[in-house]
């Protein structure tokens, strides 16, 4: 071979300042965020992988008050405390810091001590053993062949697969019916030993998912039923609502197998959740500001929220005093103890269900059970789920079982029932769900009783608000009336009950089953003929413009009064005008909001139908939207105010004024300008009402742009 005997000096040069320059840099050594075969990780020499992003590291640790030698993922980017997530090692210390990982000759991750004895092994089922291993930014330590490396799906072997008492975002869950619970999460024996604790946190697949905290094998706690978007069981307290809608529930896969992740509400959140050594979990999020982790959230906060806190069939209601009680129909089973506030033996029943007597003794079999429903509960432990149900298979699956105490028809989860004693039923302030507890007919009677005269009252104190309610209208209306006849008594016609006695045929508007129609209409009718001398004979020049159903003009009262007059097109040339003249008419008298367009009166006489507003100088917003010129005097802050008027009068029209109305020929064309460039919605000739509770209907007729 020629070599040049310049090269290995240049080299052996360049590899010195290579080495120094990055010794001199201090971390720049260590941080990289792989491992490979032939390498290895020394405690001795403090060496630590570092994720490319800077958020993890990986290698050698002590806990709090300890001495002993850990292999575990930390963050690295926050200051503070050392926060550890995940230990490879936590069942075999290392006494001293001659410890190594690195990856061994089958291709396995593994931790030596200083007598070269393996203590901890990935133990993976590896195919070659040209392997590496790689710290991920959401700290998973993954494990697969060199040429995938980073690829999580052709992992060997995954941290995230294998978490000690911190479950990250990205994490997955398994939740899986042929695999029974899965105690994910296992808490520290105490804050300074990482060895498995008496506490985990995991999922419980049967029923309906829920998350379970065990102490050893007996439940703390449980979250509830999972509906497919939060988990039923848990308060729904706004502070930290947004945390509570990032749980998913992935599609099964070949085996039935699913699995629970969480996002956080924003990505670039610090956020893990923690099983405590002290039987806390915790939600934390790394404050940047206050340098600190800062709870989310923490289970369980509460009495009620410890496992079956009020025993089988006790209800546990946090605002109540005591905290548990009894359901109708049940006594408390150890009558001394529950005095005493031991609750554990909770409650039984005061009478045998009809189907468990004696069927010579009952002689009445006819007398079914019965249901009492409950609401807001977080519905007992060990459900049964039924399928396919609706409300009323529910209720007869629960009768056709003698052994059924109880079902519940949710949404999203479908027909469940409890076959069991009711465990673990909490009465929850703002979540949880209806749920119908089974009663012999006997309990159900007095309940009925007690139900039949509060229903009464009720009933008596409604009618007596409403008579009340009506009875302040029309004073109210006729106080109006008579305000508006002092304030322009020449223009009030004298043919009043002919505009009335028009408008009360038959129309098709229909609030509630029942007709709208005005005698008592808050408008007056304008004579035609000052009408025509204010519009100056309804003349060209005062001619604003041409509505959909006849002219628009400009007219002056002798008031000095600035009028626009809409004179619609006799019947015969527009056969629509009629019904949209009534619908208008009685709309728009009804409705009162700056960001409508203000009726003054009417005018009827023979043929002629006139609707009098008030002028609105800056015509419509087509006029300045749709002319080059016109559209500079529109600035940005202008359309913001002319768009926040809208919306306020449909927030008026949909929402806040007594009819529900939807307008259906909402167009530039129809919204109106006054001087002060405020909108004005106008044209209700379209205009529909729903009722109150209305939110859907159906139409025959087309209408409208
Ligand atoms: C490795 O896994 C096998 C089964 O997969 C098990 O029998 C063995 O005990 C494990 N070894 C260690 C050191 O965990
Ligand atoms: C864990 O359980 C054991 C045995 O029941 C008990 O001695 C120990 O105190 C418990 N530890 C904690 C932290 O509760
Ligand atoms: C997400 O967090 C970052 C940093 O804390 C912050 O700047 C950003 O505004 C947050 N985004 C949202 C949508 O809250
Ligand atoms: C509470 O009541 C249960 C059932 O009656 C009993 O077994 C238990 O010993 C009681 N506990 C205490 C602390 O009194
Ligand atoms: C049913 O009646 C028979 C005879 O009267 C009695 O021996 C039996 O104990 C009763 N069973 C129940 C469940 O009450
Ligand atoms: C009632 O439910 C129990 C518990 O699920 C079950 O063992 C029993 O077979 C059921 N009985 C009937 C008649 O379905």
């Amino acid at each position: 071979m020629n070599i040049d005997p310049k090269t290995p000096v240049v080299d052996f040069l360049f590899l010195f300042l290579f080495v120094s320059s990055c010794c001199f840099l201090g971390r720049c050594c260590y941080a990289i965020d792989t491992i490979r075969s032939e390498q290895s990780i020394r405690d001795i020499r403090g060496e630590t992988l570092i994720s490319q992003d800077d958020i993890f590291e990986l290698g050698f640790f002590s806990p709090p008050n300890s001495t002993l030698r850990y292999v575990g993922i930390w963050y690295h980017k926050i200051d503070g405390e050392q926060t550890v997530v995940w230990v490879a090692n936590r069942d075999v210390p290392i006494s001293d810091r001659n410890g190594v990982l690195r990856i061994g000759n089958d291709g396995n991750l593994e931790v030596l001590d200083g007598n070269n004895t393996i203590v901890w092994t990935s133990n993976a089922s590896v195919p070659s053993s040209n392997t590496a291993a790689i710290l991920l930014g959401t700290g998973n330590f993954v494990l697969s062949s060199n040429e995938s490396i980073g690829h999580t799906t052709k992992a060997y072997w995954q941290s995230f697969d294998h978490p000690t008492d911190t479950y990250l975002p990205e994490m997955r869950v398994l939740m899986s019916i042929v695999k029974g619970e899965n105690h994910a999460l296992r808490s520290w024996k105490s804050a300074s030993d990482p060895s498995p604790g008496n506490f985990s946190i995991g999922v419980d697949p049967f029923g309906a998912p829920q998350i379970v905290i065990w102490n050893q094998t007996r439940r703390m706690w449980r979250s509830g039923q999972w509906n497919g978007v939060v988990f039923t069981g848990v308060p729904n307290v706004s502070s930290f609502a947004s945390f509570l809608y990032g749980f998913r529930l992935s599609e099964p896969e070949a085996d039935g197998s699913m699995y629970f992740t969480y996002t956080p509400p924003n990505a670039s959140d610090l956020v893990r959740f923690r099983m405590g050594w002290d039987g806390k979990e915790e939600q934390l999020r790394w404050d940047d500001g206050l340098k600190s982790w800062t709870v989310v959230q923490s289970e369980p906060v509460s009495d009620c929220d410890l496992y079956n806190f009020c025993g089988n069939f006790g209800v546990c209601d946090i605002t109540k005093i005591p905290k548990c009680s009894c359901p109708q129909g049940f006594r408390p089973k150890f009558q001394d103890q529950w005095n005493r506030g031991n609750w554990s033996g909770g409650c039984e029943r005061r009478t045998e269900l009809q189907c468990k007597r004696n069927a010579s003794d009952a002689g009445c079999n006819s007398e079914q059970d019965g249901f009492k429903g409950l609401r807001c509960m977080k519905l007992p432990d060990f459900a049964n789920r039924v399928t396919p149900g609706n409300s009323e298979t529910c209720r007869g699956k629960c009768l056709a079982n003698c052994s059924c105490n109880a079902y519940a028809d949710v949404t999203t989860i479908g027909c469940l029932i409890w076959t069991g004693d009711l465990i673990d039923v909490q009465n929850l302030d703002k979540a949880g769900h209806l749920m119908f507890l089974r009663l012999p007919r006997s309990e159900l009677g007095s309940g009925k009783k007690i139900s039949n005269l509060v229903i009464a009252i009720i009933v008596l104190a409604g009618v007596f608000f409403l008579c009340i309610t009506i009875w302040l209208l029309w004073r109210c209306k006729r106080k109006m009336k008579s305000e508006i006849r002092n304030s322009i008594p020449t223009f009030y016609g004298s043919n009043g009950n002919e505009f009335s006695a028009d408008l009360s045929g038959s129309t098709e508007l229909v609030v509630d089953g029942s007709q709208v129609n005005g005698p008592e209409l808050p408008l007056f009718n304008f004579n035609f003929k000052c009408v025509a001398a204010a519009t100056n004979n309804f003349s060209e020049e005062n001619k604003l413009g041409q509505g959909g159903f006849g002219p628009v003009y400009k007219g002056e009262l002798p008031t000095s009064q600035q009028i626009a007059v809409k004179r619609l097109e006799v019947a015969g040339r527009s056969g629509q005008g009629s019904e949209e003249f009534k619908n208008e008419i009685i709309l728009i008298a009804k409705l009162q909001h700056r960001n409508l367009v203000r009726l003054l009166g009417c005018c009827i006489q023979g043929e002629e139908k006139l609707l009098i507003y008030e002028y609105m100088p800056n015509k419509s917003l087509d006029y300045f939207l749709f002319d080059q010129t016109k559209q500079a005097l529109l600035d940005w802050g202008k359309r913001f105010a002319i768009i926040e008027g809208i919306a306020r009068g449909l927030l008026y029209l949909h929402r806040d004024s007594r009819l529900r109305i939807i307008h259906r020929d909402l167009k530039s064309g129809n919204i109106l300008l006054d001087e002060e460039m405020n909108p004005k919605i106008s044209d209700f000739g379209m205009a529909r009402i729903f009722g109150c509770n209305q939110y859907e209907a159906n139409t025959v007729r087309v209408v409208g742009t």
